[in-house]
């Protein structure tokens, strides 16, 4: 009699730690696939919010603490999706002087659509002083891409004029494999591209890309020529734009009155090709300029860049001191 007993009770045994062992078994796999989930928790690619055409007033500018309570989640002009991991970190870079309405419809604009794009995002707005009376864009643009990396890991950098507002949010400003120019069709030039080369504007370049590049030209003061030097840039490394189509690549520029000419344009665009390698982001430290300050406001991290007055010979590209 005792013995049967006893085989059934290690029968019950083996049974019960059979059906824990699977229970465990059956713990154990969702709690992996759940972490699974969590692991990939990516943004998607066409974000759910975008509302395509999007409304650009010009009418007034906004007033900058009013778009400061709209964006209580930017600190520094920095922002990232809450429930889901942005595909990429992307910095917009906005060389800046002496327009302040244009910044302040330009903010008021853009941050909405980077937050509906789901982009983990800064906006830098990178602004001249000092006795140089020409504006540096692409020395400023230099300047930002260097300093934005000393404080943040960003994959994509956006080179955005701060008079340019984008009509419709399906443009997204996150980086493909290729360089991409994003202000196709700006209504200034009745909503068509003026000529193929052209990748001024708006541009959307990877963070490796533009250091292959060495940047822009650090040689190139006043209005034209700069973006025309990035396109020999980018032709000589054999980099080929891509543009998103001109339905949806469609930008408004604010009027403004225009800047001064850069008079050296075309002499230096002939020459480029031979200052490629030891004129961008490699000689920063040769530039006389200094960064006089950095800081976070609300809505953008403000960098603060003093330029000497220079004398950029057209032939050669030497930069001298206006006071030598
Ligand atoms: C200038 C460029 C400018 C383009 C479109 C060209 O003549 O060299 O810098 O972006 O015109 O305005
Ligand atoms: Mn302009």
């Amino acid at each position: 009699m005792l013995l049967p007993r006893l085989k059934r009770r290690r029968w019950k045994t083996l049974i019960l730690q059979v059906f824990a062992t699977l229970l465990l078994l059956l713990l154990l796999t969702s709690s992996l696939r759940w972490k699974d989930r969590d692991v990939d928790d990516t943004c998607p690619v066409d974000p759910p919010n975008l509302t395509g055409p999007v409304n650009v007033n010009l009418q007034e500018a906004p007033v900058l603490a009013d778009i400061s309570m709209e964006h209580l989640d930017v600190v520094g002009g920095q922002w990232r999706p809450h429930n889901c991991t942005a595909r990429h970190k992307v910095a917009i870079l906005v060389p800046y002087r002496d327009r302040r309405e244009h910044l302040h419809i330009f903010l008021n604009h853009i941050h909405p659509i980077l937050k509906r794009q789901l982009l983990d995002y800064g906006v830098y707005v990178i602004e001249q002083y000092g006795d140089e009376p020409m504006f540096c864009k692409g020395l400023l643009y230099n300047v930002g891409f260097t300093e934005v990396l000393k404080n943040r890991s960003y994959d994509c950098f956006v080179f955005h004029d701060v008079d340019l507002l984008l009509e419709d949010d399906r443009n997204i400003y996150s980086c493909s494999s290729s360089p991409r120019h994003l202000s196709v069709a700006i209504d200034k030039f009745n909503y068509t591209l003026p000529y193929k080369q052209l990748f001024g504007g708006v541009t959307l370049l990877s963070a490796s890309h533009y250091q292959t590049l060495n940047g822009y030209s650090n040689l190139y003061c006043g209005w034209g020529g700069e973006d025309d030097d990035m396109y020999l840039r980018l032709f000589h490394k054999k980099l080929k734009i891509s543009r998103p189509d001109k339905t949806v690549a469609r930008y408004k520029m604010m009027r403004h009155n225009q800047t001064k000419l850069n008079p050296n344009r075309f002499s230096l665009l002939k020459t480029s090709q031979d200052r490629y390698g030891h004129d961008g982001l490699t000689n920063l430290h040769l530039i006389d300029y200094q960064v006089a300050s950095v800081h976070q406001y609300h809505l953008y991290t403000h960098i603060a860049v003093s330029v000497a007055a220079r004398k950029v010979q057209a032939t050669n590209g030497l930069v001298t001191n206006s006071t030598d």
